[in-house]
């Protein structure tokens, strides 16, 4: 009877995860599937301590669960709540480590729960085992394989998602650039699928002591496929240690016959499988080569030339005798919290009959969506948001392109220059506009760390201040005009 109670928050708990998942598809909506899928989540937590395996009895040691719910839910708290919104995906990326650094761990204790007792004679403990693996995966060896494919991917999205973490926060500046990265990859991942395979069906007796091994290799790869990836690139890494945090979640649901985690982990890892999909797509590289850490930083030309600079004053003149703006936001407009005062410009230059758009690049700013959101809790219209395609259409007929805060993404050297990190990486071109506009707060470099030749030509001008404050001066000079 408890066990149809526990199927049946399971379920709904599934259906939770769905909807959370579809509210967030779009920026309106998003905060409201969070909390469907939160409600979700709590659901599955609350029925697994009340209803398995025959109740709160599981319980034998149920106070550690609480002791970590309580711990865990403490510390995630507190760090959400200090987390600024454009550290956001640094935090992201830490809470998928730990997702994947338990799965490693729970493989351990799974290979040490068969192993231990086999090493040393326990055979009643094991008979039981048996008898409880075969109910839920039909053999020992086909539990093992899971147990350490879970592993391998467990230990990958923890390392993976730590340099990740110190990429994105600026602590890790170092690209390791070797020859051979893709080469010792294929080598690492090929040598730990042979190694399992040869140790599950190869001998009776699993030794305890190549949980070690195994371990360090999975660890190992994660920074090895990490590390070498620079340039824009990051974004594609991260989402897809964010699939593999998913996988890891469904093959301990595996494990462990819970189908809360089964379901939930298969919602994870196919959408973010979607997700890394779509962005190898738009940044156009090959999913082969981010998974083998082929993605090598290259180091792109140095510029020499002058820029030319604007005042507020001239900018507004240039906004507002245009038939045509086209605003691109990056990371700075979300550094300076700008999205607000940009909305007023848009709105007050729509006012005076210029048609404007916000041109979104898919990886500007920090995490997927990152514009989109800013600039729908503005209150701008989603219908003034155009894609990187119907962007660069338009560009030629554009009077003025406004670039706020972007640097990566409106960066010719991605079409012009072979040797550039981002050399391939499909571009909001900008330069093809009649007059250019961009506005920072200095020649700093972006995401990528290298030059802009987009700053050196013709028909640039730069307005070098906070974005926020740029966009105000420009709205007093507007008032005047
Ligand atoms: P970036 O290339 O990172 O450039 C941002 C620019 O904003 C900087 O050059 C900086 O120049 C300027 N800036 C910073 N604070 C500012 C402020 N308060 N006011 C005005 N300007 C400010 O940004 P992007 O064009 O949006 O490109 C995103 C990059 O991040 C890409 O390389 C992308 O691959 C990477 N990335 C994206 C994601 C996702 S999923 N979106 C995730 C990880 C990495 P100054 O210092 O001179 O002001």
């Amino acid at each position: 009877m408890i066990k149809h109670f526990l199927f049946l928050s399971y379920l709904v708990a599934t259906f939770f995860f769905i909807f959370g998942l579809k509210f967030m598809s779009h920026p309106r909506t998003a905060a409201r599937g969070n909390r469907i899928g939160i409600i979700g989540a709590a659901l599955a937590v609350l029925a697994t301590l009340f209803f398995y395996d025959g109740g709160f009895g599981i319980a034998h040691q149920w106070y550690w669960l609480i002791i970590g719910l309580a711990l865990g839910a403490w510390i995630g708290y507190h760090m959400a709540m200090r987390v600024e919104m454009t550290q956001m995906p640094e935090m992201v990326s830490v809470f998928n480590g730990f997702g994947g650094a338990s799965a490693m761990l729970i493989s351990i204790a799974s290979y040490l729960q068969v192993t231990l007792p086999q090493e040393h004679d326990v055979a009643q403990f094991l008979e039981q085992l048996k008898v409880l693996l075969q109910k839920q995966t039909g053999n020992l060896e086909g539990y093992m394989l899971l147990t350490l494919s879970n592993l391998f991917v467990g230990a990958t999205a923890f390392t993976g998602s730590m340099v990740a973490y110190g990429k994105l926060s600026g602590k890790l500046r170092k690209d390791w650039v070797s020859k051979y990265q893709q080469i010792i990859n294929v080598a690492l991942l090929a040598g730990y699928i042979v190694y399992m395979f040869v140790l599950v069906y190869g001998s009776d007796q699993w030794g305890v002591w190549h949980i070690l091994p195994l371990t360090l290799i999975g660890l190992y790869y994660g920074i090895s496929f990490v590390m070498p990836i620079g340039g824009g690139d990051m974004p594609v890494a991260i989402s897809l240690l964010n699939a593999f945090t998913g996988v890891t979640t469904m093959l301990t649901g595996f494990l462990y016959d819970n189908w809360a985690m089964i379901t939930g982990g298969i919602l994870v890892g196919s959408s973010g499988t979607i997700l890394t999909v779509l962005m190898c797509q738009a940044m156009n590289r090959s999913l082969w080569n981010v998974i083998t850490g082929a993605l090598v930083a290259a180091k792109g030309k140095t510029i020499e030339g002058s820029v030319k600079t604007i005042d507020p004053s001239d900018a507004a003149i240039l906004l507002a005798y245009a038939n045509r703006v086209i605003i691109v936001p990056g990371y700075g407009m979300a550094r300076a919290q700008a999205q607000h005062r940009i909305h007023e410009l848009e709105k007050q230059l729509r006012e005076r009959g210029v048609e404007v758009y916000y041109a979104i690049h898919p990886v500007a700013g920090r995490m997927p969506g990152h514009m989109n959101v800013l600039l729908a809790e503005a209150d701008v219209p989603y219908e003034l948001l155009i894609e990187m395609e119907q962007a660069n259409e338009l560009m030629p007929q554009t009077d003025v392109a406004v670039v706020i805060g972007a640097n990566d993404v409106v960066n010719p050297s991605a079409k012009e220059d072979p040797s550039s990190p981002i050399y391939g990486m499909p571009i909001i071109e900008v330069d093809k506009a009649k007059q250019v506009i961009v506005i920072k707060r200095g020649m700093g470099k972006g995401y990528a760390g290298i030059e802009n030749p987009l700053f050196y030509k013709e028909n640039t001008r730069m307005l070098f201040n906070d974005a926020k404050k740029a966009v105000e001066s420009i709205l007093n000079e507007l008032k005047n005009l």
